[in-house]
C-alpha cells in the first residue's frame, strides 16, 4: 500500500486506488489515470445534476414564499381586514380561514420537506477554480544571464561551468539527482550563496518572489506570517481557499499544520506577490494531486515567468519550455 502524489510513479505501480473524498470512501481498480478519468467524468455529472437542484430548490422556496403570503392573507381576512369593500362576516370567514390556513399550511411544509431533501441531494464536489498570478513585466526581456557558473562548498565543487539564459515569459526546469546542486543553484541566483566563480548578470531591479525547499522553519500565527511578507492577507488566504485550505487552519498554529498545508502557505504567498520572476524549489512536494493539477493549470493560463525544480515528472512535461540539466 503506497501513499503518494505523484502521478507517473502512481501509474507505473499501481493496480488499485482507494481515494479518502470528502464524504466517502472508495475502491476501484486500475492506475491514476483511469481513477482521475472516471473522478472527471463523475464531477461532471454531479455539477450538473446539483445545478438541477438549485434551479429546483430556487421554485420550490418561491412557491413556499406564496403559500406564506397566501396564509397570511386569510389570516387578516380573519381579524376583520375589509376585502374588495365588503364587511366581512366573521363567524363565516373564520371557519372558511382556518380551512384554508390549514391546506395552505399543510404545502408550506410539504415544499420545505422537498426542500430539504433535494438540499441533501447537494453534493460536495472538489471544484478546481482559476487563480490569478500577479506577475510584473520588465522592460528587458532577458531577465538572467549565466555564464561559466562553478560552485562549491569548501574544497567541494557543486556546479561545473554552467551557461543559461531565462527570457521574459520562460518556464524553467532545472532537473537532476538528489546532491546534484540545483538548490544551491537557486540559492546562488537569489544571493544567498556565494561561493562561485563565473558570471551572473541580473536584470536590473529585477523582483523575485521565492519559495524555499525547506519548510520545517514555518510555524506561528499564519496572520503573522503573512504580514511579515508583506502581502496581501484577503488575497492569500482567498488563494489559500481555492487550494482546498479549511477555515479552522487559519486559526491554528502552524506548527500543527501536515506538511502539504504548510507547503500551501509558501506557495499562496508567493502567488501574491507581484513579481517578474518566481523561483520555486520544489513547490509540489506533499502537495496533493488535485492542487497539483490546479498549480499547473494557473501557471498555463497566467504564463509567469518561473524557474523551478521539480521530481514530478509529469508537471516537467506538462509546463516547462526549457530545462536546464545538472
Ligand atoms: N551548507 C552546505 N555545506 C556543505 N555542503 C552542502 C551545503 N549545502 C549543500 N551541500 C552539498 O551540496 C550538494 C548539493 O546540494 P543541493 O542542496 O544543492 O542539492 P539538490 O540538487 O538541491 O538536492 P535535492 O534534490 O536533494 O534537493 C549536496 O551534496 C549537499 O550535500
Ligand atoms: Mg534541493
Amino acid at each position: 500500500m503506497l501513499i503518494s502524489h505523484d502521478r507517473d510513479f502512481l501509474d507505473g505501480c499501481i493496480n488499485h486506488v482507494i481515494s479518502i473524498n470528502r464524504s466517502s470512501i472508495d475502491v476501484q481498480s486500475g492506475n491514476f489515470t483511469s481513477w482521475y478519468e472516471n473522478k472527471v467524468m463523475k464531477d461532471q455529472f454531479e455539477i450538473s445534476q446539483n445545478e438541477k437542484l438549485r434551479k429546483d430548490i430556487k421554485r420550490l422556496k418561491e412557491a413556499a414564499r406564496q403559500s406564506q403570503i397566501w396564509s397570511d392573507k386569510i389570516e387578516n381576512t380573519k381579524n376583520g381586514v375589509k376585502v374588495s369593500g365588503v364587511k366581512p362576516d366573521k363567524g363565516h370567514i373564520g371557519h372558511q380561514s382556518a380551512k384554508m390556513m390549514k391546506k395552505s399550511k399543510n404545502l408550506e411544509n410539504r415544499q420545505n420537506k422537498a426542500i430539504e431533501k433535494k438540499q441533501s441531494l447537494l453534493k460536495d464536489i472538489e471544484t478546481k477554480e482559476s487563480l490569478l498570478v500577479h506577475s510584473l513585466h520588465h522592460h528587458k526581456g532577458s531577465l538572467i544571464a549565466v555564464n561559466n557558473l562553478s560552485s562549491y562548498y569548501g574544497e567541494k565543487q557543486i556546479l561545473n561551468t554552467l551557461s543559461f539564459e531565462i527570457k521574459q515569459g520562460d518556464i524553467v526546469a532545472i532537473y537532476g539527482r538528489n546532491g546534484s546542486g540545483k538548490s544551491t543553484l537557486i540559492k546562488i541566483l537569489l544571493g544567498l550563496h556565494r561561493e562561485y566563480i563565473g558570471e551572473i548578470k541580473l536584470a536590473n531591479n529585477l523582483k523575485i518572489s521565492y519559495i524555499p525547499q525547506d519548510i520545517s522553519n514555518l510555524t506561528g500565527s499564519l496572520n503573522e506570517y503573512i504580514h511579515k511578507q508583506n502581502v496581501d492577507e484577503t488575497l492569500c488566504k482567498t488563494i489559500l481557499r481555492k487550494l482546498d485550505f479549511v477555515r479552522e487552519l487559519f486559526e491554528m498554529d502552524m506548527k500543527n499544520y501536515s506538511d502539504g498545508q504548510k507547503k500551501k502557505v509558501l506557495i499562496a504567498v508567493s502567488l501574491s506577490k507581484s513579481a517578474h520572476l518566481f523561483v520555486w524549489d520544489e513547490p509540489l512536494n506533499y502537495i496533493d494531486v488535485i492542487s497539483r493539477i490546479q498549480i499547473e493549470e494557473i501557471i498555463k493560463e497566467a504564463k509567469p515567468t518561473l524557474i523551478f525544480v521539480e521530481h514530478d515528472k509529469r508537471f516537467v512535461e506538462d509546463i516547462a519550455n526549457k530545462i536546464i540539466q545538472l
